[in-house]
């Protein structure tokens, strides 16, 4: 049996002041219409419709290939809306009805609201929740024996119809063939002139069809974003969900309030992450990981019992038992071996380095290939940039690059070459060689008395 999804994203989503379209307004790295999707295709969804309309190009630009888009001209309604993606809904089988705001909604709920309309052999199944606030949504009418009747918009409700708070999530599972057959007989007359999905489900029942209601106890499901606010509600709650996901699997998070993960990112048990750390896009962080406050890692991969500290991470790699920061910068393609240390103030771009190497303190490692067991001191700068190109450098195993060294690329330092402090090496060092380049020192003495007369001070 096909399980299809349209999903609903045309509206222009007014109230967010936003010019990207609603939609793609992001919830925990991803846009909350393809959390819908991914979400939909946990439930074993086989094809999804998206109704595109206002920003219509750019959200068909942000979707996969084999996503299928419709575009809604003009917003007549939600029933209308699925009007206009009905032909590519196939006879067989049911149809899930989704919205691209709500991306809270679960795999697991939505199995629960089609075993449900399965079992009860359903034509049309709403998935509805109790609020104790249930203003503006629609709400359901049941008849004497308790079972749905129709839906009612607030607008069009009746004051005693109003006091109802059982809600319309505005998510349901149709039988397909049904669909088709009754969305041709919606009108609009109704107070907001706009074709309603919700009348579908009143018309199958008076042709005494068999529809009903799946209430869900978790609201969070089928919450909807209309404003920034309520992103920010959502975004708090998903980050929630993430979060209890990776403690449940043995990952220690001292204060969930100010970590943020997001929904991709792959994290090893025992691994323990301090308050103010954020861990975005596909990030995989080992076991036994430590995560020390303020670090931001984006798109990156920890091994196991790495520590980091207020730092910086961005698609850069780090072997096991090295150590990062406090206030370190891995740019793309940073690959560091296992027990590199990298300390503070360091910035290491498009390069290599080798296990238990180190540069502990305040520098710039920038397109350089650097081996094992190699240390680069204190205000070393790779100096890879000529105005126009940028050039590699190659430091072998064991050499020594001395404090505040200049290492002006192209240029290699064979194994076990020394580099005297305050050098610029524009030279290949040769194997085991002493490389020093500044100006011999010289003093004079008896200087600081002629300079300045009236010192009183004898030295
Ligand atoms: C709708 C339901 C209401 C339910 C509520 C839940 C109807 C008539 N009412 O009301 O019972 O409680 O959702 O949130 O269905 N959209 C389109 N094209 C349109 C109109 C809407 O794509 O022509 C999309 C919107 O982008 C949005 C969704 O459908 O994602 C819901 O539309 P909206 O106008 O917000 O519905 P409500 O009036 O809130
Ligand atoms: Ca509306």
């Amino acid at each position: 049996m096909a399980i299809q999804a349209i999903i609903l994203a045309a509206g222009q989503g007014t109230r967010m002041k936003s010019k990207l379209p609603k939609v793609l307004h992001k919830v925990s790295g991803k846009s909350m219409l393809q959390h819908v999707l991914d979400n939909g295709r946990k439930s074993l969804v086989d094809q999804s419709t998206v109704v595109i309309g206002k920003g219509a190009d750019l959200v068909r630009e942000s979707l996969p290939e084999n996503v299928g888009t419709v575009v809604q001209q003009e917003q007549l309604g939600t029933g209308h809306a699925v009007m206009v993606a009905i032909d590519e809904i196939q006879e067989d089988g049911i149809t899930l009805v989704l919205y691209g705001d709500a991306p809270l909604i679960r795999g697991e709920t939505l199995d629960k609201l089609m075993a449900y309309h399965s079992r009860e052999a359903h034509q049309a199944t709403v998935l509805t929740a109790e609020l104790d606030e249930p203003y503006g949504y629609g709400r359901i009418i049941r008849d004497g024996k308790g079972l749905l009747e129709r839906i009612v918009e607030e607008r069009d409700a009746r004051d005693d119809e109003r006091k109802i708070s059982e809600i319309n999530s505005g998510i349901y599972c149709f039988d397909s063939k049904e669909l088709k057959k009754t969305l041709p007989k919606l009108s609009n007359d109704n107070a907001q002139g706009e074709y309603y999905l919700t009348d579908v489900l009143g018309i199958l029942k008076q042709e005494g069809k068999k529809v009903g209601a799946y209430i869900t106890d978790d609201y969070e499901d089928i919450m909807a974003v209309n404003s920034r606010v309520q992103l920010a509600e959502v975004q708090k709650i998903m980050n929630r969900r993430i979060l209890e996901k990776h403690m449940e699997n043995g990952v220690t998070i001292i204060n969930p309030e100010t970590t943020y993960i997001e929904e991709e990112v792959v994290i090893g048990q025992d691994t323990i992450i301090d308050p103010g750390v954020m861990i975005k896009g596909k990030s995989v962080i080992g076991e036994e990981v430590t995560l020390k406050g303020n670090t931001v890692i984006e798109n990156s991969e920890i091994a196991d019992r790495v520590t980091v500290e207020s730092s910086t991470l961005k698609e850069a790699s780090v072997g096991e038992e090295s150590t990062i920061g406090p206030y370190a910068y891995l740019r793309p393609k940073a690959q560091l071996g296992r027990r590199v240390k990298i300390g503070d103030f360091v910035e290491v771009k498009n390069s290599v380095i080798g296990d238990d190497s180190k540069a502990s303190h305040l520098a710039y490692i920038g397109d350089a290939d650097i081996g094992k067991h190699v240390n680069i001191g204190c205000g070393v700068i790779f100096v890879n940039y000529d105005g126009i190109k940028k050039h590699r450098s190659t430091v072998k195993d064991h050499a020594f690059v001395g404090s505040n060294s200049n290492l002006v690329a192209p240029v290699v330092v064979e194994e076990y070459g020394y580099i005297a402090c305050g050098s610029n090496i524009t030279k290949t060092v040769p194997k085991g060689a002493l490389a020093i380049e500044r100006a011999e020192q010289h003093n004079i003495d008896g200087w600081v008395k002629r300079k300045f007369k009236n010192l009183e001070e004898e030295f």
